[in-house]
């Protein structure tokens, strides 16, 4: 970075807005593979921490991908960039007071840790939404595993790219085993344990 390019201490804090929101501001990082319900979750809770009050946001992947991501492919420097972007957007949300929920696959672990690294440890919870290759493959909901298993699409996670499991999430969600309303229950109920606190 230019060394003349100083850092302003906004007037305003995260904790001042924290205050008048009534809540902690935090991210929620959803990563697994494609078709595993990273968004279908993140919408649901969202929805369901909005009901209680909670002022919220949603960072989804793809949606990223038209517009300030449009520019970005599917090679391993592009998903770091990609992650990185979000986390840098997820950062200034968390600085608003915000709970941000960013839904991307994110599937190099490296990226993942630099992204909670832009956060206090608090601040970041590492959602895995666990479901095996076969029914992600089974669900395709866009099609694109057949088009990946017939080569129409090069570098698909889990296909012809990796998937690094995360080792130490905050919370685990199996979408393989359990339908999606306990899935968004288990979710909603661990954020809003850890959203008590300011009042
Ligand atoms: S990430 O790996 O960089 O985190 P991101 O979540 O933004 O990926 O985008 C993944 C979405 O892009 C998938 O859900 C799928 O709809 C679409 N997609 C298109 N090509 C690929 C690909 N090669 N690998 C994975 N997803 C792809």
């Amino acid at each position: 970075m230019n060394k003349h390019i100083k850092w302003h201490k906004p007037l305003l804090s995260k904790e001042d807005r924290q205050k008048r929101n009534g809540h902690k501001s935090l991210i929620v990082w959803l990563t697994g593979l494609s078709g595993s319900g990273k968004s279908t979750i993140a919408n649901l809770v969202e929805h369901q921490l909005f009901k209680e009050g909670i002022h919220t946001f949603l960072l989804d992947g793809d949606n990223l991908r038209h517009g300030i991501n449009h520019n970005l492919g599917f090679s391993e420097e592009d998903r770091k960039e990609n992650i990185r972007r979000i986390s840098e957007i997820g950062k200034l949300f968390v600085d608003s007071g915000i709970v941000v929920f960013a839904a991307a696959i994110s599937p190099y672990k490296e990226d993942r840790e630099a992204a909670r690294q832009r956060f206090k440890e608090e601040e970041f919870i590492e959602v895995y939404v666990k479901c095996t290759l076969e029914e992600c493959e089974r669900r395709d909901p866009k099609g694109l595993y057949e088009k990946a298993r017939n080569g129409e699409i090069k570098n698909f996670t889990g296909i012809s790219q990796l998937y690094e499991e995360p080792s130490d999430p905050e919370i685990t969600i199996n979408t393989t085993e359990q339908p999606i309303e306990k899935s968004v229950h288990q979710l909603t109920q661990y954020l809003l344990s850890k959203l008590k606190g300011i009042e």
